[in-house]
């Protein structure tokens, strides 16, 4: 790898999952439109969540990033609203009952680019490409709707735009105060054993605040009590379009990709001679990396030297992605290597993407039981190797679909043809991602790590 970056020496190196788009010529007038569109984040918010980000590397903050797996373009305003309300959710019951700070990232404003298993589908006697995301192509199954087609990458970043304007809105806005902590808890998670325990909880925490307003604080005292500090994060897949969003900042000179706040690597694309190791490295950002099964020792090593020489603490999380039978032998040791190597990494724990499989009735699904007990492992490795388990990955919405099998509902794979609504893969609903905060904030309040600072 060589020192001399730019925002296009990622064309020197192979790069993974790339759609074969039609014609180059028009990929290369898109990327110039782009690169002289607003940047949707300022440097100094990516800088600010790092910030965040080495306090949870150091044991003292929780981070939850959770959102789709592949955003649509058609999300319609009370969808956002409702991926942002269950993730609010979440952060109160981790924050209440987890008793710790949580930096919350949404995997949401720009999470359209998808890496698939196989570069087409076949149906019948039919082959076509597969879906790689909106800002590629489309999900239905014809000739049309699956042409990669570079226009869509302006549509990525209009639709981002203004997810991300909603976004601010809801969280600057009033919506995310904290006296509304009740009101975030209606429709069907309000009537599952989770949203009943989530009312009590909330119950718990209006009494606090009158408590607290008779004392003379409130949000007119204290702002956060009004507002929340939430982050955007997507995979950056697709390199054209990053690149065209790579900005120098004006306050120091560096470079930002201000797509999102925080970008990840996926486990397909994370090789150390490939062009996204090689595009991330130079910017800013905090990043994120996932790690797979096959890992090994080295190669994460080789990350961390990668994309955080100076070993700058928020910088960088690893994203373990074992899968429930694999991780308790598999993450150890890698947990073990980078502590030893000085590196001090956030571990975040994705128990989703190591978790698909196929139900009997043909459905790509993950079942709630090996969601929790891969992030019961994950905690478990770290107590045993003194390292801090830092947060967890998910994919959720805030819509009452049937993904996901299990959870308090107990849904099983009949239930799944009742609302099967993702364009890739299966996502906790709401009920189910309230019920996994709990069950996060339980593993959390018995994980005092000696000599970690909690
Ligand atoms: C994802 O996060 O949607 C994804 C594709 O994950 P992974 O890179 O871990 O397979
Ligand atoms: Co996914």
């Amino acid at each position: 790898m060589s020192n001399d970056w730019n925002p296009s020496s990622w064309r020197n190196f192979p790069a993974k999952h790339q759609p074969s788009w039609p014609d180059d010529a028009e990929v290369n007038q898109v990327q110039k439109i782009l690169s002289e569109q607003p940047p949707l984040v300022f440097a100094g918010e990516a800088r600010n969540l790092m910030g965040r980000l080495a306090r949870v590397a150091e044991g003292d903050a929780f981070l939850l990033q959770a959102g789709d797996c592949a955003e649509s373009f058609d999300s319609s305003t009370d969808s956002i609203r409702d991926r942002l309300r269950v993730i609010l959710q979440m952060a109160i019951v981790l924050t209440y009952s987890g008793g710790t700070p949580v930096v919350k990232v949404g995997r949401i404003a720009g999470q359209f680019a998808k890496p698939r298993s196989n570069p087409t589908e076949t149906q019948g006697e039919t082959e076509l490409p597969s879906f790689l995301g909106q800002i590629v192509n489309d999900v239905a199954f014809n000739s049309d709707d699956r042409r990669p087609d570079a226009q869509r990458l302006l549509t990525a970043y209009h639709r981002a735009a203004s997810t991300l304007n909603l976004l601010r809105a809801f969280t600057r806005g009033g919506y995310a105060d904290l006296h509304q902590v009740s009101s975030w808890n209606r429709d069907f998670v309000a009537s599952s054993p989770a949203g009943e325990r989530y009312a009590t909880m909330a119950d718990e925490i209006d009494r606090a605040l009158r408590f607290m307003a008779a004392c003379g604080i409130d949000s007119t005292t204290v702002p956060a009590l009004h507002e929340v500090d939430f982050y955007t994060s997507h995979e950056a897949l697709l390199l054209n379009y990053e690149e065209a969003l790579t900005r120098r900042d004006s306050l120091t000179g560096d470079w930002y990709d201000c797509s999102a706040h925080m970008l990840w690597i996926g486990e397909r694309t994370r090789e150390l001679d490939g062009a996204h190791v090689e595009f991330l490295r130079g910017v800013g950002n905090p990043l994120g990396c996932k790690i797979g099964p096959t890992a090994t020792t080295d190669e994460v090593l080789g990350i961390c030297e990668a994309l955080n020489p100076g070993r700058v603490p928020g910088r960088l999380t690893l994203i373990s992605r074992m899968g429930a039978d694999k991780i308790a032998d598999g993450l150890p040791p890698l947990l073990a290597a980078v502590r030893d190597s000085g590196h001090r990494v956030v571990w975040a724990c994705d128990p989703m993407h190591g978790n698909t499989y196929t139900s009997t009735g043909g459905r790509k699904t993950r079942h709630f039981e090996d969601v929790l007990s891969e992030i019961g492992s994950f905690f478990a490795a770290h107590r045993s190797e003194g390292t801090h388990p830092g947060g967890v990955h998910v994919e959720l919405t805030g819509d009452a679909v049937t993904e996901c099998l299990g959870g308090s509902d107990d849904l099983v794979d009949q239930d799944l043809d009742r609302a099967y609504e993702t364009m890739c893969d299966p996502r906790l609903n709401g009920r189910q991602s309230v019920d996994l905060a709990f069950r996060v904030a339980e593993l959390l309040q018995s994980d005092v790590t000696p000599g970690l600072g909690r």
